[in-house]
């Protein structure tokens, strides 16, 4: 695409009422991504670097990390919300701008970049982004004569005979910026909602004699918006079943839908295997031969080759390969798990590095910690790295192996090739290849317990 004038406005000022969202609408989610940053990349991806947001809270302004805003202080409509980006429009008046929505996530580059060449083609002043749907109910209608659009009618001011129109307004569209600025100065709010349409805009164009374009997108999908939490819904069922699809044609294995969640930034390289119930987002990179799930949680995370991660939930992590995790295991954010280490039932790992080869295999807290290749960890290891105020660290060396129950107590560190006893509480460093134990020793009340349970055997024998 010729990046040259272009620039972006994204309206996501609407408040979540009608979603019953506590959240701006904006930000809820479809396949674990926020609505509005499927569209900020959308536009990214067709190579728009402009981009200014309306935006009505800061919860989307922090949201977007980095991204130009201006406020919409009252939603008055989709007109006046464009209207606040005035001086961003000014900033670019030479430019093409891009209006989208941002509670239509499914826009998507190619779209973005095929309507731009039709806007610079037919050297029009507008062109909208239409699609032609079953029930046309809730969005803006184009209405046409002889085949070139006259107005777009919304919902709540059709008639009989728009009301049937099937053919669309996506909200999304192309506008020479100069035009623009000097329409949206003509629109009123003389309509049954009251609120300044941006959709007047273009039928002020029209009737000033402009050219108005209008791309009939290939997939409907572009427009589809969320104004309802069925809506929001809907949206993520197809999300799922195109994120299956997709790593499906790429080869990837599936055995069931059920539950199998995949956001759109997720690398999944052919040949890994996604079992029911699992869901993997953010930016996750998901290596060959390695299965997921059932039932687990990959998010923003790294997983090698040949890892298997059964009932797992893992954060913010690098998981190795011919890694073995769960069931029930969670990796918190900021771990490092090596090649070939095995992790088992029960057990938490967080801001911790384990090297190869080493297992964890059972009921055992790891965190803070820096743990060495091939090392073994007995039941119910616990390191204790909170003492109420401060987090400290942990070092366990090559090959050392971790008695069952050992609680370690740390600043410290266990050498290379060191032991702790079973139960023992590590309060000092131990030094490479000795045997930590703090044990006293065992001793024997002769007869003492018999007696003490007497009566009750004799009850239970009864
Ligand atoms: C709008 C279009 C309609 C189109 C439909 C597609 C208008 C007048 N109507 O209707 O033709 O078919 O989208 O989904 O444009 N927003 C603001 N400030 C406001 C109002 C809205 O930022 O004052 C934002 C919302 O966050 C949302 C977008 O603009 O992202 C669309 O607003 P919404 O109220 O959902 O418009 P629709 O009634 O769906
Ligand atoms: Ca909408």
């Amino acid at each position: 695409m010729d990046n040259q004038g272009v620039s972006c406005v994204i309206l996501a000022a609407g408040e979540g009422k009608r979603m019953f969202s506590r959240s701006s609408k904006v930000l809820c989610e479809v396949a674990y991504k926020p609505m509005v940053l499927w569209v900020t990349d959308a536009a990214k991806g067709a190579g728009i670097d402009e981009i200014c947001l309306v935006i009505g809270n800061r919860d989307v302004e922090e949201a977007l990390g980095g991204y130009k805003t201006v406020y919409q202080n009252e939603r008055l409509g989709t007109g006046h919300a464009v209207l606040c980006a005035i001086d961003f429009l000014k900033d670019n008046e030479d430019a093409d701008t891009l209006i989208l929505y941002g509670d239509a996530p499914f826009m998507d580059s190619s779209t973005i970049r095929d309507s731009l060449a039709l806007h610079r083609q037919t050297d029009a002043s507008a062109t909208i982004i239409s699609a032609v749907i079953d029930d046309p109910t809730g969005y803006g209608r184009i209405v046409r004569k002889a085949g070139k659009i006259t107005a777009i009618v919304e919902q709540a001011d059709t008639d009989d005979a728009t009301g049937t129109v099937r053919e669309i307004n996506s909200g999304a569209g192309w506008f020479s910026t100069k035009t623009l600025i000097e329409t949206l100065a003509k629109i009123d709010n003389n309509n049954a909602k009251g609120e300044y349409y941006l959709t007047d805009a273009v039928s002020i164009m029209i009737n000033a004699g402009k050219t108005v374009s209008v791309y009939q997108s290939a997939t409907p999908d572009v427009t589809l918006g969320a104004n309802s939490p069925l809506d929001l819904l809907n949206l993520n069922d197809m999300a799922s079943q195109r994120a299956i699809l997709k790593h499906m044609q790429n080869g990837v294995h599936f055995v069931n839908r059920s539950g199998v969640i995949i956001g759109p930034d997720v690398e999944i390289l052919p040949g890994a295997e996604i079992l029911p119930g699992s869901i993997i987002y953010g930016k996750t990179k998901i290596g060959r031969g390695s299965i997921i799930g059932p039932n687990s949680i990959v998010r923003n995370s790294v997983v090698g080759e040949n890892s298997v991660l059964n009932t797992c939930q893992v954060f913010e992590s690098n998981i190795g390969d011919s890694v073995t995790a769960g069931p029930f295991t969670q990796i918190r954010p900021n771990c490092n798990i090596g090649n070939s280490v095995k992790i088992g039932d029960f057990v938490e790992v967080k801001n911790s590095s384990i090297a190869e080869g080493t297992s964890v295999a059972h009921l055992t807290y790891i965190g803070d910690s820096e743990v060495g290749r091939y090392c073994n960890f007995g039941c119910g290891t616990v390191t204790v790295n909170f003492d109420g105020e401060n987090k400290h660290k942990t070092i366990i060396k090559d090959f050392a192996f971790i008695g069952c129950n050992t609680n370690i107590i740390p600043p410290v560190t266990i050498g290379e090739a060191a032991y702790t006893a079973a139960g023992a509480t590590i309060t000092k460093d131990v030094p490479d290849g000795a045997l930590a134990l703090d044990r006293g020793e065992l001793t024997f009340k002769e007869g003492w317990a018999r007696k003490k349970l007497a009566s009750y055997i004799e009850k239970k024998k009864k």
